[in-house]
């Protein structure tokens, strides 16, 4: 049943909240797409001695950080509590303690505050960043997520419709490009570094990597490997490597995004997620789109990594499409997951 009350009819002001890994976000979105602040404590000086994430740290730097912020957030917007509509936070997936941290806070904010609360997917927040670049994207959308979690190919073919199309079948891409630039020898974080070392060589060492076809799948484990053991090999040719990885990571998802664009012949082509901040991706992918004639999306690449804004825009269409328009207690009866697919 439908129950359109006075308090959930119109969503102006949506605060987001993002705790999922080691950025703690707070974000205050207008509408559907005017940012108003968009706050991002990365914890990276405090895991950079342990050479990645440590969850532990996460946890306790997501309580020290995140009330500051929230703080912070309001000030900025010049905006008081009972000015907020609804209140979006990631629920998963993400790291199970850094999770409860954001989740927790949102439940006690939407209780104390009488607002309503709106879960979040983490990937679909991801998705929906694009509908920050460009509101008014035409459907269906075939959107490639790739984060230090997820390699995904997926046809968004409405809000809140999503048919994985592929997926990885080992390490993230991301995960791939963390790993290869530790072995590399080269600081957190590891994927924006070994982009900046990639970009100095001035030619690539060659790598092959999985044929997948006829599925969208993807493999990064074989590759990692092939680089990681390059680096041993011949440490005295890293940039060479890092283009080498680089360019054969890349090439694969191509390959997969053209013969899916063949396939599918969606509306628009949209890149996702942390490593959609790689320059040589988004211009592989503009690429593709061009060729095949249509409309290309990328968010900013401030948006392209975890931010509360992408989980602000993905709770503000989540709510709009709520069915269950009853915000009393049970807006409040959901959970942290670390694993929670979003098709
Ligand atoms: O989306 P995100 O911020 O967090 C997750 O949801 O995982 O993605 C983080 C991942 C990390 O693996 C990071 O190394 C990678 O995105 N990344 C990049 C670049 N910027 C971030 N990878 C390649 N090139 C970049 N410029
Ligand atoms: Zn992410």
């Amino acid at each position: 049943m439908l129950i359109e009350t006075a308090q959930t009819a119109t969503i102006v002001i949506t605060l987001g909240i993002e705790t999922s890994c080691d950025e703690t976000s707070v974000a205050i979105l207008r509408d559907r797409a005017e940012i108003v602040v968009n706050l991002i404590a990365s914890q990276i000086d405090a895991h950079q001695r342990f050479g990645g994430v440590v969850p532990e740290i996460a946890s306790r730097k997501h309580l020290e950080l995140l009330n500051p912020l929230l703080g912070a957030a309001l000030e900025q917007a010049q905006l008081n509590w009972r000015d907020l509509d609804l209140i979006a936070v990631t629920h998963g997936p993400g790291l199970a303690g850094a999770l409860l941290v954001g989740v927790a806070a949102a439940k006690a904010l939407s209780f104390a505050h009488d607002i309503p609360c709106q879960p979040v997917n983490h990937i679909e927040g991801h998705i929906l960043s694009n509908f920050l670049a460009q509101p008014d994207l035409a459907f269906p959308m075939l959107c490639l997520v790739v984060s230090g979690g997820h390699s995904d190919l997926i046809l968004m073919r409405d809000f809140g419709i999503y048919e994985r199309l592929g997926r990885t079948r080992d390490d993230a891409i991301g995960e791939a490009y963390d790993k290869v630039a530790r072995a590399l020898g080269l600081p957190l974080p590891g994927g924006p570094n070994l982009e900046k070392m990639a970009l100095t060589a001035s030619e690539a060492m060659q790598f092959s990597v999985s044929n997948m076809e006829p599925s969208f799948d993807v493999s990064y484990s074989g590759l990692k490997t092939a680089a990681s053991q390059a680096a041993q090999k011949y440490p005295d040719q890293i940039p060479q490597i890092a283009a080498g990885f680089q360019r054969a990571a890349i090439a694969q998802l191509r390959r997969n995004v053209e013969r899916a664009l063949q396939e599918f012949k969606p509306a628009t082509l949209g890149l996702c997620g942390g490593v959609a901040a790689n320059s040589t991706l988004r211009g592989a992918m503009q690429d593709a789109a061009t060729k095949a004639g249509i409309n290309f999306v990328v968010p900013d690449k401030i948006l392209c990594t975890d931010n509360a804004a992408m989980i602000a825009v993905a709770g503000y269409y989540r709510h709009r499409m709520r069915a269950d328009k009853d915000y009393s207690v049970q807006s409040l009866n959901f959970e942290a997951h670390s694993v929670l697919p979003v098709a």
